[in-house]
C-alpha cells in the first residue's frame, strides 16, 4: 500500500485542513513573530541540524546583535563565531556572514529556490524554506516533520535510507498539497502539526483533524514505524584530552583545518602518548553517526610541553579571558566541572607515562 499514486490522495481535503489548523495552532516562535526574510534566512540556517527549543535562546541574542543584514555584514568573523558558541556546524555560521555580505551588496535579494541554491550555505532544503516561508514562493520543504505527516498520511511502508530518499519519494504529495499564495503558512502549518501532533511516536490520533484521511490510522498501521528508515551504522571513539593549569592559563587547542581555526578546544593526546593515563572526567559528545567518548587527563605543564600535540595549534590561554573566546560547546558546557577537577587534583603517582607531570592536591609545584 506504499504507493497509492497522488491521484489517489486526497489533498484537495487535506491542505484546507491544515491551513485552518495552523492559523489556530501554529507555534508562537521567535522569527514569526515580526517576520522578516532575514529572520526566516537567520532561523533556517540555525535550524539546520538544530532542534526548534535550542534554536530560541540563539535566535533571540542574534537579533538583538545583528538586528539586519548589513549589521551581520559588517562584523568580523570572530565575533560571529562567538555569537554562534554551542550550536555546533560552525560552517553554517561561516556561510551566513558570507550570505549577508552578498545579500548586502544585492539590489534585490534572490526570488526563487534556485535562485537561493546559488548562495553560500543554501541547499536543496533551505532554499525552499527560504523561497516558501520567507517569499511565499509555492513549494514545499520537506525537513523531517513533514516527512513524517506525509509518509503517515499515505500510510506508507517503504524503509528508506536517509531522509533524503524519504524526501525524494514524497515530493509529489506535497506538491500535491500546495496553495498558490499559501506555502508560508502551509510549510509552517505543516512543520509545527508533525512537531506537536503527528510526532515521532503519535499518540494524538483521536483529536487529529486528519485522522479520516490517515491511511496509517485508517489501516491501523504501527504508527511509530511510519515511516520507517534503515538502522544507520552507529560508531563510536574514544579520545583523550589533556587538562592542564598553569599559572591561571589553561592549555588550548585550535584545530589545523581553516573552517575549525577560530574554534577552541582541549588538545587531544595522539594515541602513542595515551598509554593508560587515569581519565578524570569523560564527556560524550555526538557528531553526526559518531558518538565520541572524550576522557581528560590531567597534566601539568612539563607533561604538555614534552609530547607531540600535532593533532592542532595549542596555546597557553589566561582563565580569565575564556569567557571571550569560542570553545567548542561540550567543552564549554562541561569548563566548570572540569576547571573545579584540576583544583582537586589527586596524585596519580602509578601513571608510567605521565605520573612525575601530574599534579597534587594544591600543589602548585606542578602547574
Ligand atoms: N524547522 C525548519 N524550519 C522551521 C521553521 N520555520 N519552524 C519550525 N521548525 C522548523
Amino acid at each position: 500500500m506504499c504507493c497509492l499514486g497522488t491521484e489517489f490522495f486526497p489533498a484537495a481535503d487535506i491542505s484546507p485542513i491544515l491551513l485552518s489548523w495552523g492559523t489556530r495552532h501554529m507555534r508562537r516562535l521567535p522569527w514569526r513573530v515580526s517576520r522578516s526574510l532575514y529572520g526566516t534566512i537567520v532561523s533556517e540556517f540555525m535550524l539546520q541540524q538544530t532542534q526548534v527549543q535550542t534554536v530560541i535562546p540563539y535566535f533571540h541574542r542574534w537579533i538583538q546583535r545583528f538586528p539586519t543584514v548589513a549589521h551581520v555584514a559588517n562584523a568580523e568573523v570572530n565575533e560571529i563565531l562567538k555569537y554562534w558558541e554551542g550550536l555546533g556546524y560552525y560552517s553554517r555560521a561561516r556561510n551566513l556572514h558570507r550570505l549577508c555580505q552578498i545579500l548586502d551588496q544585492m539590489a534585490v535579494p534572490p526570488r526563487t529556490p534556485k535562485e537561493w541554491q546559488a548562495m553560500p550555505g543554501v541547499g536543496p532544503y533551505t532554499s525552499v524554506a527560504i523561497g516558501a516561508i520567507g517569499q511565499n514562493f509555492d513549494a514545499i520543504a520537506l525537513d523531517g516533520n513533514i516527512i513524517r505527516v506525509l509518509a503517515r498520511l499515505i500510510g506508507c511502508r517503504e524503509i528508506f535510507k536517509n531522509k533524503i530518499a524519504a524526501a525524494a519519494h514524497l515530493q509529489n504529495y506535497a506538491d500535491a498539497l500546495i496553495e498558490p499564495g499559501r506555502c508560508a503558512l502551509l510549510n509552517e502549518a505543516l512543520m509545527d502539526f508533525g512537531a506537536t501532533i503527528c510526532t515521532p511516536r503519535g499518540g494524538s490520533c483521536e483529536g487529529c483533524p486528519l485522522k479520516g484521511l490517515c491511511q496509517t490510522h485508517l489501516q491501523k498501521l504501527p504508527m511509530d514505524t511510519v515511516p520507517a528508515f534503515a538502522r544507520p551504522l552507529r560508531k563510536s571513539e574514544v579520545i583523550y584530552r589533556l587538562l592542564s593549569v598553569h599559572d591561571g592559563k589553561i592549555l588550548l587547542q585550535t584545530s589545523r583545518l581553516k573552517r575549525l581555526r577560530a574554534i577552541y578546544e582541549f588538545p587531544q593526546l595522539l594515541s602513542k602518548n595515551i598509554l593508560g593515563a587515569p581519565s578524570c572526567f569523560t564527556g560524550r559528545r555526538s557528531i553526526g553517526n559518531c558518538c565520541y567518548e572524550e576522557r581528560f587527563v590531567i597534566a601539568g605543564r612539563a607533561f604538555c610541553e614534552s609530547i607531540d600535540l600535532s593533532r592542532g595549534s595549542v596555546k597557553w590561554v589566561p582563565i580569565a579571558d575564556l569567557k571571550d573566546l569560542v570553545l567548542s560547546g561540550p567543552h564549554r558546557r562541561w569548563l566548570p566541572r572540569l576547571l573545579d577537577l584540576t583544583a582537586n587534583a589527586e596524585i596519580a603517582p602509578t601513571n608510567p607515562i605521565a605520573a612525575p607531570f601530574y599534579c597534587g592536591r594544591g600543589s602548585s609545584a606542578f602547574f
